[in-house]
């Protein structure tokens, strides 16, 4: 997993039914992602000047909505970086694991919900920007 390279994360289109009072996005199971959902999370109440993230995982995917207003990811793999922001909750940035990623600049109210393939584990983390580099070289 430590191979993944920012091409293998992706801004997806999420499916969006719309109606008379209000939109509705679901999310099916290993049918609009390619993994099992074992955990839902989501940040909130996050000061605009936070910095979040900035670390890597070694097994988790996960699916990260801007369930409401606006966040900036930039993405690291090693080698090539790129920032997004999301601000729709029709779209989801599928993150694979080995890719190093910061996100901040949260609009006021903004929620950054997350999909994830596993349940929490501290020891899928990689919280060292040296370690990490050094892992993806080995
Ligand atoms: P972390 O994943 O580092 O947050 P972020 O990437 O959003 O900045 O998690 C912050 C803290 O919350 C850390 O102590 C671990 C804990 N945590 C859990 O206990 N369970 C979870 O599912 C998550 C995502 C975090």
């Amino acid at each position: 997993m430590k191979n993944s390279v920012i091409a293998d994360c992706m801004v997806m289109d999420l499916p969006k039914i719309r109606t008379r009072n209000g939109d509705i996005t679901s999310i099916n199971n290993a049918v609009d992602v390619d993994f099992f959902v074992k955990r839902v999370y989501y940040l909130y109440d996050v000061p605009s000047m936070a910095d979040r993230g900035a670390h890597a995982h070694k097994l988790l995917n996960q699916l990260i909505v801007a369930a409401t207003g606006s966040f900036c990811i930039e993405l690291f793999d090693g080698v090539d970086r790129v920032k997004l922001t999301l601000n729709r909750p029709d779209q989801g940035l599928l993150i694979r694991p080995g890719i190093w990623r910061d996100i901040n600049e949260f609009s006021g109210g903004g929620i950054c919900l997350v999909l994830a393939s596993h349940e929490y584990d501290e020891s899928d983390y990689i919280r060292d920007y040296k370690n990490f580099l050094a892992w993806k070289s080995r």
